[in-house]
């Protein structure tokens, strides 16, 4: 059962697709109060835990520490931080009582869940114009399905992009390109895409291709599918500032750029200095954005990622001026440590500024919005944008489409990856926790940067990685621009990278089939023990291995020198361990802890009492993965129902095929 509450007068901000009648009075658990900012807040019993907002800070269970959905360019993802790319204000608490919230509201929210006082959840927003949802349930998991049912089908890729894919911010010429399609097949790493970072624009504008090296795009296109490779490019919000460029031109012309509060555009720099950002919110500027990626789908192109659309601002004209004055200030007396710190500060806040989300306009339906109201839609938006242009060019053909940044809703119109993390032990963790609190809020196509971002990766650290990215929707290893190279080939027994990867490509089935299930019945690809086991105290607890789909559970390894780690089975359960060699050991474990032990070139997962999961031989890429090899790992007498389509097209014709062991 859903109740809605409504509060002054919300922004449509479309996240919902089922009209629900508003409820009068006011919400049975917690209080609202609503003088000049909303306040929700709930007395937690202590058995209370809380799941939900989904790309968030720190643990599945959410309790001990505040979150703030305000969708930031912060690629320093450390403990304390409280705000990521992501705003998804779905929350489940479970334990007395059970029940969800979700708060449709597109501005900054803050969740204190236990952090101020222990045994309060306090949600609070600036403004009291918001959908305040109840969603009530026998559990968690049926909360979360019944919000999946409100929110609307998530998005679903082609099956290609179930492959694996490399990466880097740095690629600038062909050469660079044509090396890792080469070295991948030459070592038989399976592999299916390559992602092009901005450097393969003309001074890293939108929708142009660099005249020195790619000034023949679509032959490149054409070279590197001969290969079975896919190249997918990177689209950024903001607009480059240059007499002469079309996509400029047409933007200023046509009055499609996010404006000052005097009328002129707002200028804002990012990688191409300044730019202007598209009015993505605006209904005619988007379909006009959203057009452009037809430039590139008419060149062979059959996916995308869109980027720096938080939006991500380095500075504005106006940061600038601040700062000098404040610099004249300074230069002109002896500055005293505080000063000092001051100009520090000030030097650190010129990008991503409050002041200058506060200073730019949306024109919604002619209606002038300022951008800080609705700062966490413009991501969804801009996605939004590429996957209505999409569905133009062709309505029944999938495209790969991720973005950074998101709010709920954006779900339905593609994934996300989770942004510029670091090549730390912390982040395989972190992006373990990350992946079921994203499924609660309907991103299913998801995935971090295998390897780590920033900073330098070892060896253990991205086969680790990439063991535990053999589950997640999008496995791309992906770097920053002068970090060590951490493409597979790069490192010494490369041999032991492909049989990690190899792994992936023999779990294809498995993972496309429970993806597909996910995503079509509104269920969850990954799912927390507390899920599956919310009577078994200890399984609760446990935020290191995740059930996936409904056969399988994971333990993955995140600790560096580990030979193994110490493993939970809430029940009985086979492991199946892919050895280097290419075999299968199979071995029934009693449910209780275990020590399993798990070498750098191994994959272990755990199949539950009862069932069993295809696996098929390896392959170089997707199209070329042999059905007909499937074999049953699991339970005796046990059934796997595999879901298959075209891949491609959005038949999604319910064709599962009963598999018996
Ligand atoms: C941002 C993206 C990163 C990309 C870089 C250059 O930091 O998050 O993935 O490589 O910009 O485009």
């Amino acid at each position: 059962m859903i109740k809605k509450y409504i509060y002054g007068t919300p922004f449509d901000t479309e996240a919902t697709v089922i009209d629900i009648e508003k409820t009068e009075g006011s919400p049975e658990y917690g209080n609202i109060s609503c003088e000049n900012k909303f306040c929700f807040e709930y007395e937690m019993s202590e058995k209370d835990m809380v799941f939900g907002l989904g790309e968030s800070n720190r643990g599945i269970n959410k309790r001990g520490y505040y979150y703030i959905s305000n969708c930031t360019d912060d690629p320093q993802h450390t403990e304390h931080k409280s705000s990521f790319y992501g705003a998804h204000n779905f929350i489940v608490i479970s334990g007395e009582k059970n029940f969800g919230i979700f708060i449709d509201y597109p501005s900054s929210i803050c969740f204190d869940i236990g952090y101020t006082h222990s045994d309060k959840l306090s949600i609070i927003c600036e403004s009291c114009d918001l959908d305040f949802y109840v969603i009530y349930g026998e559990s968690a998991y049926d909360i979360v399905k019944q919000f999946r049912k409100l929110i609307g089908r998530s998005y679903i890729p082609p099956k290609f992009a179930f492959g694996f894919a490399q990466s880097r911010w740095g690629y600038k010429t062909k050469e660079d390109y044509r090396e890792v399609a080469r070295e991948y097949r030459k070592h038989h790493i399976p592999i299916d895409m390559i992602y092009m970072d901005i450097d393969y624009m003309e001074d890293f504008k939108d929708f142009t291709f660099n005249k020195q090296n790619f000034s023949d795009f679509d032959e490149f296109v054409k070279e590197m599918k001969q290969y079975d490779y896919r190249l997918i490019p990177i689209i950024d919000a903001g607009v480059k500032i240059e007499k002469g460029y079309a996509i400029y031109e047409e933007g200023v012309e046509n009055n499609y750029f996010c404006k000052k509060e005097d009328g002129t555009d707002f200028i804002a720099a990012v990688w191409p200095g300044y730019t202007h950002f598209p009015d993505v919110l605006n209904k005619e500027a988007r379909k006009w954005f959203g057009s452009k990626y037809r430039i590139l789908t008419e060149k062979g192109i059959e996916g995308f990622w869109n980027d720096m659309n938080e939006p991500a601002i380095f500075y504005t004209p106006e940061g600038i001026e601040r700062i000098k004055n404040h610099m004249k200030k300074f230069v002109e007396k002896q500055p005293s440590k505080n000063d000092v710190w001051f100009m520090k500060d000030e030097m650190l806040y010129l990008a991503n500024h409050s002041s200058d989300y506060a200073s730019f306009y949306h024109n919604v339906d002619g209606q002038k919005i300022r951008h800080d109201k609705v700062h966490n839609l413009y991501g969804y938006n801009m996605t939004r944008a590429a996957a209505e242009g999409l569905n133009e060019i062709d309505s029944n053909r999938r495209y790969l489409l991720f973005s950074r940044s998101s709010y709920i809703g954006m779900h339905r119109y593609g994934g996300i990856w989770t942004g510029d993390n670091m090549s730390w032990w912390s982040h395989i963790l972190l992006n373990i926790k990350m992946m079921p609190s994203l499924n609660m809020c309907g991103f299913l196509y998801i995935g971090a940067d295998l390897g780590g971002f920033g900073g330098d990766t070892t060896r253990e650290l991205l086969l680790r990685w990439l063991a535990f990215g053999i589950f997640t929707p999008i496995m791309r290893n992906h770097s920053a621009d002068g970090t060590r190279r951490q493409e597979c080939y790069q490192f010494e027994k490369v041999e032991e990278l492909k049989q990690i990867i190899d792994v992936r490509y023999r779990l294809i089935p498995y993972i496309y089939s429970e993806y597909m299930k996910a995503a079509l019945y509104d269920d969850m690809y990954f799912k927390p023990l507390a899920f599956v086991y919310a009577h078994d105290d200890i399984a609760k607890e446990i935020e290191d291995q995740l059930i996936i789909g409904n056969e399988v559970m994971i333990a993955p390894v995140y600790t560096q020198n580990a030979k193994g780690r110490s493993v939970y089975l809430p029940e009985n359960m086979m492991m199946v361990k892919f050895l280097g060699d290419g075999s299968i050991q199979t071995e029934q474990y009693q449910k209780g802890y275990h020590y399993i032990a798990v070498a750098l070139n191994e994959v272990v997962l755990f199949v539950r009492e009862g069932k069993c999961i295809p696996v098929v031989d390896t392959a170089e890429c997707v199209e070329k993965i042999d059905m007909q090899s499937m074999q049953l790992f699991g339970y005796q007498n046990s059934e796997y129902l595999l879901y298959d389509d075209d891949g491609i097209t959005k038949q999604y014709t319910i064709n599962c095929k009963l598999l018996k062991k």
